[in-house]
């Protein structure tokens, strides 16, 4: 017999949890955590100094409108901060986003390799998730346009997208807009923007200044190195800013999250640092792996996503476990359709090197 008992919204229950990666390998002393996109350089020391100074005042309640944090942030992007609002992670933004702007019955789309937080927040406000093919693991504008119906209230474009690396030049992502009903919200997430060098991409600052239906959401996580206190922000029009002030947590931010964002945003030499390194190391991996004769999707984010061989013995499931053995945790990305792939954080040198020879050694070892 079925107990009578509260039920949760329909879909809910169809939704698959988001499995973050892996932190730890059993048996293994040393691990190199390559799973998440966490910044191997970690936060400015500025922010760990503001995070301790914060840790002195825990029994205050924080600012709950960030204002510190986000004049901080418009004054480091040329932004009116009244159109911007935190949140713990961007995870938040756009799980609000989604509770602000769709309901039963409505669709929101997202491409084939699309960050896995889009269906899970859509399927979350009980609208349907889309699913647009990609064309070479990037999002294609044109599939996209094709799955707008007069349902389709919302397209999340991440852009770069986790997890293949890949980027929308800016005009495409205009012809995206412009093909999207003025009722459609278009959310550009933006969590790597910090990392991309390509001239024709932009964030999606000046989409949001100059129309009343595109949003964009950044993170403390990666470039700041500040993935364990949950920051995020989001720059939008100020009726949109309006809608997700009403349904937010009343102190979504917590006070050291506060304090350190606004000692990472202003550190811009730190962030160089983290920008630098990433600029050395993501094209030697992408190189030497793919010396090894293992494809390589062209990144322009912190990560890179490395496709193994369907043959046994050769698989991204054997390699992964090879890699684990050996302490380097990298991220199998089977949820995202991709199950003969694995991803890998740009690390340390050390880390960089040692994935490199473990990889040499496991071909050699499947030959
Ligand atoms: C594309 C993308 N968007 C958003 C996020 C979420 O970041 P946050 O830590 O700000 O919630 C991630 C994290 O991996 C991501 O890859």
């Amino acid at each position: 017999m079925t107990a009578i008992r509260p039920t949760p919204r329909a879909g809910v229950l169809d939704i698959d949890a988001y499995v973050p990666g892996k932190s730890s390998a059993p048996g293994v002393a040393r691990v190199f955590k390559l799973s998440s996109n966490e910044s191997p350089l970690g936060p400015s020391p500025a922010a760990i100094a503001a995070y301790n100074e914060a840790g002195k005042h825990l029994e205050d309640y924080p600012d709950g409108s960030a204002s510190e944090l986000r004049d901080a942030i418009g004054r480091v992007f040329g932004l009116d901060p009244d159109r911007i609002v935190c949140g713990a992670g961007s995870d938040d933004l756009l799980n609000l986003l989604a509770r602000a702007y769709l309901s039963d019955g409505d669709e929101a789309i997202h491409t084939t390799h699309g960050f896995l937080v889009y269906p899970i927040a859509t399927m979350g406000a009980g609208a349907t998730p889309v699913v647009a093919p990609e064309t070479d693991y990037t999002a294609d504008v044109d599939a996209i346009l094709k799955r707008v119906t007069p349902k389709t209230k919302m397209v999340f474009l991440a852009n770069p997208n986790n997890p293949t690396g890949t980027y929308v030049p800016f005009d495409q992502v205009k012809r995206l807009h412009k093909g999207l009903r003025p009722q459609v919200l278009l959310v550009i997430d933006a969590a790597y923007a910090e990392y991309v060098r390509r001239n024709d991409y932009e964030a999606g600052i000046e989409l949001v200044a100059t129309s009343e239906n595109v949003v964009m959401t950044r993170t403390f996580s990666k470039i700041h190195g500040l993935a364990g206190l949950r920051l995020g922000w989001m720059y939008g029009p100020a009726h949109v800013i309006d809608a997700i002030n009403r349904i937010r947590g009343p102190f979504n931010v917590n006070l050291p999250a506060i304090a350190a964002g606004i000692a990472a945003i202003e550190d811009s030499a730190h962030q160089e640092r983290s920008r630098e390194h990433n600029s050395r190391w993501l094209p030697w991996l992408t190189e030497e792996i793919g010396k090894l004769g293992l494809k390589v999707t062209p990144s322009v984010a912190n990560f890179v996503l490395i496709h193994f061989s369907e043959q046994n013995g050769r698989t991204a499931t054997d390699a992964n476990a090879f890699l684990m053995k050996r302490g380097l945790i990298l991220r199998q990305v089977g949820a995202y359709k991709l199950p003969n792939a694995l991803r890998m954080s740009v690390g340390t040198e050390e880390a960089n090197r040692l994935v490199v020879k473990a990889l040499a050694e496991f071909l050699r070892k499947a030959a």
